[in-house]
């Protein structure tokens, strides 16, 4: 309290009269909200233990468009753990651009050495923009489950459940003329319009496989990594098609599963939940490891995003690998 009694002054001191004070809370900075333009947390972030509340209502009090712009000290050395470096008063950048993302902002710029302070720290800079449009978030939908799949130029890869290829097209450019990438679909209408987009791209890595409710039709231990995305739930047989997954994957490879799942719907059966084209990633989880994949790392929320036309707003985002012995 006494450091805003002493900015009080000081505003008085200056004659600033468009100055707010604003008295926030360990969760809440307490502002209004879709009002804001631009925020700024400049070397405070370290010491907000309760950091995702605190960047889901930032989110909330800026227009949209409006930008969060977080400095912090650094770089840091990138094999301290996230409590490490709280212990020590610091936070990378790394970890404040993926804390940004999962609460629902889209990274504009990550710059480490941006700025120094006479003789004293560096300061690195995150910049993240609320979307303004459904358009936006699907930019930002497909940059982020793109990069979660850390596909290297030559890999091969498969999009199961592609549709007409929303991710199947970045993931053939990432994977580059060496790599290629398996789009399989049940429904032969998206298959044949992800045929025109290639063609309109100039994209010859991809290979259109018809596959079965039960099965993808994938080549044998070949695959290093794949991507179901907003897909699993409409899959009756997900056992078969685990199964056939699995057997597509390289040992030790990935699969990158992703779905939404609304707050409202969370404790619902997985019947209910499929109903309304959704799934809990506790079930998933589950699923896989009786498949027999190893999961590695869930991100939940990976997306909390405005709400879309189909009323889904968080999504998550599951990794898991075919142990390396099979
Ligand atoms: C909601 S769309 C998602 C498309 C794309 N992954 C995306 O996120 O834009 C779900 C897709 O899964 C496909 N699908 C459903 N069951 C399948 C199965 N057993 N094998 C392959 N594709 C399947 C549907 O035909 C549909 O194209």
């Amino acid at each position: 309290m006494y450091k805003l009694q002493r900015l009080k002054e000081r505003t008085e001191e200056a004659h600033f009269g468009n100055i707010e004070i604003v008295k926030g809370d360990e969760a809440d900075p307490r502002l209004p909200a879709g009002q804001l333009d631009a925020a700024i947390i400049l070397n405070s972030y370290h010491e907000m233990p309760r950091f995702k509340e605190i960047l889901l209502h930032l989110r909330e009090s800026l227009k949209p468009g409006g930008r969060l712009l977080i400095a912090e000290p650094g770089p840091l050395p990138a094999e301290q753990t996230r409590a490490e470096q709280i212990a020590r008063h610091h936070i990378s950048s790394k970890f404040v651009a993926d804390e940004m993302a999962q609460a629902g902002f889209a990274i504009l710029e990550q710059r480490e050495r941006f700025a120094q302070i006479p003789e004293a720290n560096w300061y690195s800079l995150v910049v993240g923009q609320r979307p303004s449009s459904d358009e936006e978030w699907a930019v930002e939908m497909k940059r982020r489950v793109v990069a979660s799949l850390h596909l290297r130029s030559g890999a091969e890869a498969a999009d199961v459940g592609c549709g007409d290829g929303f991710y199947t097209l970045p993931m053939a450019l990432a994977v580059g003329s060496t790599g290629k990438v398996f789009a399989v679909d049940i429904d032969e209408s998206s298959l044949s319009k992800l045929k025109q987009h290639l063609v309109e791209g100039g994209l010859r890595n991809v290979e259109l496989v018809h596959g079965a409710e039960d099965d993808p039709r994938l080549p044998p231990a070949r695959l290093d990594v794949v991507l179901v995305a907003n897909a699993y739930h409409e899959m009756p047989a997900h056992k078969a098609m685990l199964r056939g997954i699995r057997a597509g994957l390289k040992p030790g490879g990935l699969l990158v599963l992703m779905e939404s799942l609304s707050e409202a719907r969370q404790t619902l059966t997985r019947a209910a939940q499929v109903k309304r084209h959704e799934l809990s990633p506790e079930t998933a989880r589950n699923e896989l490891q009786e498949a027999g994949f190893e999961v590695i790392e869930l991100h939940d929320p990976f997306i909390q995003r405005a709400v879309d036309q189909e009323g889904k707003s968080r999504w998550w985002l599951l990794v898991a690998r075919k142990p390396s012995g099979q």
